[in-house]
């Protein structure tokens, strides 16, 4: 705290468990109510949950219609990760309540798990990991893998993240191309713009997934994406589950439609189907793009600099609505 503002009596709602260095902030500065921990939660909103002024939560916990409406005083939500579907934004606007996240900070950790997961995918190291281990090696030969430098690179959202994906991409002179909303005059002309992601499939050895979730890109990988992708290519997940349908990915894995895939993120988060574990063409991360130490405390740090920027001075550094 920088200044004499008095934030020790706000009332602040945590949704579920998050990293320590944000909860001792809140703890310490403010009255922290930690929502997961709460036994009677109805008797909670008709209570404290009336002076609540501020969410903290993340891009996993979210923060639900029914929650955001049930509190009068909600000024603001202060949510960890660039990622904010389950979010309710239009509850939240309609309610004039802010809204912040996280981006630019991840951007490099994300970018290195897609190409890290193309390495490995491609490469086959988790599979080659557990046949050393395994003590396999002195009696069997290890098969061939594929050679991720010099192939074609197909980026499905061309943010931020994706522009960094693009820039390791080229590092391993792989060719690059997207799919976006719209054509960006803004990046390297040789980038090769798609606007219909079949064709941007059919042209790529790695699909890397890197759009925001949410109901406008639900299973926007479908059976027909995987088809166009084809058995040498590979497809990448750093977005979210929701983007792949998934039961369809997990058939065309099984019949050799796509050659592999490389996943951060799940449709039924932290469930995994046990098909995708069964198959070594597949390399599996929980969820941890962004899950470095510096990355993380960069984005506790700028979680914290929203949330005490707002009631110290209604400013905030990085706001969605
Ligand atoms: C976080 C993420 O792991 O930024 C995102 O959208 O998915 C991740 O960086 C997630 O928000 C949980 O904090």
């Amino acid at each position: 705290m920088t200044d004499s503002a008095r934030t020790d009596l706000i009332d602040v709602l945590m949704v579920g468990p998050m990293p320590a260095p944000i909860t001792q902030h809140v703890d310490r500065h403010y009255r922290l109510h930690r929502w997961w921990e709460i036994e009677d939660q109805v008797g909670f909103l008709q209570t404290q949950g009336q002076t609540v002024r501020a969410i903290v939560t993340s891009g996993r916990h979210g923060a639900s219609r029914e929650l955001i409406e049930s509190l009068p005083k909600l000024e603001g939500i202060f949510s960890q990760g660039v990622g904010y579907d389950p979010i309710d934004i239009n509850t939240a606007k309609s309610r004039d309540v802010i809204v912040t996240n996280t981006p630019g900070v991840l951007n490099a950790c994300v970018a290195d798990t897609a190409l890290s997961l193309i390495l490995n995918v491609s490469r086959r190291f988790c599979q080659a990991d557990r046949f050393v281990r395994e003590g396999r090696w002195p009696n069997e030969a290890f098969p061939l893998t594929i050679k991720p430098s010099g192939k074609r690179c197909g980026i499905v959202g061309l943010g931020n993240i994706g522009l960094q994906v693009a820039k390791r991409a080229e590092a391993f002179d792989m060719n690059v191309a997207y799919y976006n909303r719209r054509q960006r005059d803004d990046v390297p002309s040789h980038y090769r713009y798609y606007d219909d992601l079949i064709q941007l499939a059919d042209a790529s050895d790695f699909l890397v997934v890197v759009v925001p979730g949410g109901a406008e890109t639900r299973h926007l990988i479908n059976d027909a994406v995987l088809n166009a992708l084809g058995p040498k290519g590979y497809l990448i997940n750093v977005a979210r589950g929701s983007v792949v349908d998934e039961p369809a990915l997990i058939h065309a894995l099984q019949d050799g439609r796509i050659a592999g895939a490389g996943l951060d993120v799940f449709e039924h988060e932290p469930q995994v189907p046990q098909a995708l574990l069964d198959m070594d063409q597949v390399v599996v991360y929980p969820h941890l793009a962004s899950g470095t130490e510096e990355t993380r405390q960069a984005m506790a740090d700028l979680v914290l600099s929203n949330l005490d920027g707002w009631f110290q001075r209604r400013e905030v550094l990085t706001r969605v609505v």
